[in-house]
């Protein structure tokens, strides 16, 4: 059944998104409206053992790498156990988790034995005031000792995602470059990303051309580029001697669906092919039909079919409809 995971363009889907929650103890700007969004209803969410027999079917299918993802995955009270036991389904290799920071520290040590190998943390502002202001909440503290701690307990790297926006923190870049001096951290600059209720526009957008010319500024030595691991979203640096590294994500201004290996399932467990367009089919519908596997494999492989070349990039522009950033979780 590798085919269920092959697209018509030959991409190859081994990289699993999972969305466990809609929920959030932060309210980023660029994330969500500031009202909020409408939560679904609980019993139309998945629940823990739905979610782990779809994981085992795309497992089984050839997926090696699983990231959970939100609204913010530490809020799901039972996220070791779900890290657990995908950890241990039969071909994963890597399970990840994207979070906030803000509850996370608490939960690393169990999280680590549970078998998560993969830490992304977001932190988009080095200034506690401005953290307020652009996650409507306060916790910077917080987040950063979930940094610390994560390197503490082994990670490395840690990736800390910086969504930049201009006149909002475009003026860190410098700062954040300075922590990769002597912390195994990847710091990720992201360009900001249009999605339903975030108040996108262009002009709030960096670019990755300005984004790099700001890192350059900062660093007296030419920044060295590594090599990409196939298929990431980021294009990655390193300042020469620097512990750590620096990479960009340029959705916007030079996308990568070429090589795009992701699917994600989101918590009402709509499987999406793409971060961006309303292409998406509901797997929980079918799994609470009665669906056999072989059914639910069918449709997950016609979904893959569906998808198209390129989604990105500022075609996003122009694209119907998607959903707020904070269910799809990145
Ligand atoms: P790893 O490669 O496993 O480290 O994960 P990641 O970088 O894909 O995950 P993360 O959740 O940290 O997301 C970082 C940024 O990449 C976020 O802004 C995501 O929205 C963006 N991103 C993740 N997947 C895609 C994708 O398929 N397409 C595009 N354009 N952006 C993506
Ligand atoms: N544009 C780019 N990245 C975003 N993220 C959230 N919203 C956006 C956006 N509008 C990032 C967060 C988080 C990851 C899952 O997605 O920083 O780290
Ligand atoms: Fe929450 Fe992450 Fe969205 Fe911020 S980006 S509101 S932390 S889900």
């Amino acid at each position: 059944t590798a085919d269920m995971l092959t697209d018509t363009f030959g991409r190859k889907h081994t990289y699993l998104r999972i969305s466990l929650t809609e929920r959030c103890n932060l309210r980023c700007l660029y994330c969500m409206p500031a009202e909020g969004i409408d939560l679904t209803p609980s019993e139309q969410l998945l629940t823990s053992r739905e979610i782990l027999h779809l994981a085992g079917l795309f497992a089984d299918a050839g997926v090696t790498k699983i990231r959970l993802t939100g609204g913010e995955p530490t809020v799901k009270q039972d996220i070791e156990d779900v890290v657990a036991s995908l950890a241990s389904l039969p071909g994963i290799t890597d399970v990840g988790l994207t979070s906030n920071g803000l509850a996370l520290s608490r939960k690393l040590p169990r999280l680590q034995a549970a078998g998560m190998n993969l830490l992304n943390i977001s932190l988009d502002t080095l200034r506690p005031e401005r953290f307020e202001q652009m996650t409507r909440r306060k916790g910077h503290d917080r987040v950063l000792r979930s940094i610390q701690h994560a390197i503490d307990l082994g990670y490395d790297p840690v990736k800390v995602n910086v969504v930049v926006m201009r006149g909002v923190n475009d003026d860190e870049i410098a700062d954040f470059v300075e922590l990769t001096r002597n912390l195994p951290i990847n710091v990720r600059f992201i360009e900001y990303m249009p999605f339903d209720g975030n108040v996108w526009s262009d002009t709030k957008m960096l670019p990755y051309r300005d984004m790099i010319r700001a890192v350059e500024a900062c660093t007296p030595d030419r920044l060295q580029r590594l090599e990409d691991p196939r298929a990431e979203v980021a294009k990655n640096f390193r300042v020469p001697g620097f512990r750590g590294s620096v990479s960009f994500i340029t959705s916007m201004t030079k996308a990568f669906c070429g090589n795009c290996n992701r699917l994600r399932i989101m918590a009402d467990g709509n499987l999406k092919v793409c971060l961006f367009g309303a292409n998406e089919v509901s797997l929980r519908d079918a799994l609470r039909d009665g669906a056999s596997d072989e059914d639910l494999r069918c449709i997950i492989s016609a979904a893959v079919d569906r998808k198209k070349a390129a989604h990105a990039g500022m075609m996003t522009l122009s694209q119907t409809k998607n959903r707020a950033m904070i269910q799809i979780g990145g």
